[in-house]
């Protein structure tokens, strides 16, 4: 049972434009529109370069749009805030910084640290990073510095998780397990989840849908509900059937009829 949340998201015709130093302009969005609500985990998926760090980056208020609304709470993103969290694409730790002060960087920002060391400790056990508080990050695995990254923005409570490609650097095994442990942060405080993937079988084992985006410019082409129940079984028939779905809307092939033979070998992109 997940908590519940009473966020939400509404983009509404988000156009980004970007003019490089010549002037030339290149459309990056065009007029995106989705709405999430309560504890959604919502996958966007689409071809390198359509646009997607771009749109959670305005999510974030790292960047401004063009044209639309960009609406959180009811309020139009203005800025960046602690209550939407970002992960990157790589986990992008602060180098000079250990795994313990990465994680408490944003309590400290904040100037609300004093009194939390416990929970910094909380979340450094929760992610299986005991013993590593005093390394440095070239001193971690991949895999340890992806779980520092998701500390560092899930210490802070955020209502609204932007996830873009977290894991995409790590091996499938750390990747699953990474996984889990997304699943139980999100069961156990309950926010939206914005979830970037090139990994169609990350998006089906993590998210209530899954939204296509077009090659640039970047438009939401479709939506495939996974309602499937958790814990999700990566090799069953529901769910390879889930991803086929998604691979045919992203490749733009639609398929008659999935043969059983292409239910047991499954196609990956
Ligand atoms: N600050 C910027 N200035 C100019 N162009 C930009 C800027 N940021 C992104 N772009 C362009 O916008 C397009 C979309 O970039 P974006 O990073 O959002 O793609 P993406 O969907 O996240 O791709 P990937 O899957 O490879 O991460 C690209 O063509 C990129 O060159
Ligand atoms: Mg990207």
């Amino acid at each position: 049972m997940v908590n519940a949340s009473k966020h939400s998201l509404l983009a509404q015709d988000v156009t980004r434009i970007f003019t490089n130093q010549f002037g030339s302009e290149l459309l990056v969005l065009d007029k995106v529109s989705l709405s999430v609500k309560g504890s959604e985990i919502v996958g966007i998926v689409g071809p390198s370069g359509c646009g997607k760090s771009t749109f959670l980056r305005l999510v974030a208020g790292l960047d401004k749009q063009q044209g639309g609304t960009l609406l959180y709470d009811g309020a139009p993103v203005t800025g960046p805030h602690y209550d939407r969290g970002l992960v990157f694409q790589s986990a992008a730790l602060f180098d000079w910084l250990t795994v313990y002060e990465n994680i408490a960087f944003g309590l400290k920002a904040r100037k609300v640290f004093k009194g939390q060391e416990n929970k910094v400790s909380e979340y450094i056990e929760m992610m299986g990073l005991g013993g590593f508080e005093k390394s440095y990050p070239y001193q971690i695995s991949g895999g340890m510095a992806s779980r520092a990254a998701l500390a560092r923005t899930f210490i802070q409570d955020p209502g609204l998780v932007l996830l873009d490609e977290p894991l995409s650097a790590l091996d499938a095994f750390t990747r699953m397990a990474i996984q889990e442990e997304i699943i139980r942060m999100h069961r156990l405080k309950g926010a939206i989840y914005l979830l970037v993937t090139h990994d169609i079988e990350e998006a089906i084992y993590l998210c209530d849908r899954v939204i296509i985006m077009s090659p640039r410019p970047g438009r939401i082409i479709g939506e495939i509900i996974i309602d499937l129940p958790h814990p999700r079984d990566r090799v069953d028939d529901a769910f390879i059937v889930k991803r086929r779905d998604v691979f045919d809307r992203l490749s733009g092939v639609v398929t008659e009829e999935l043969t059983m033979e292409e239910v047991q070998y499954p196609m990956r992109v």
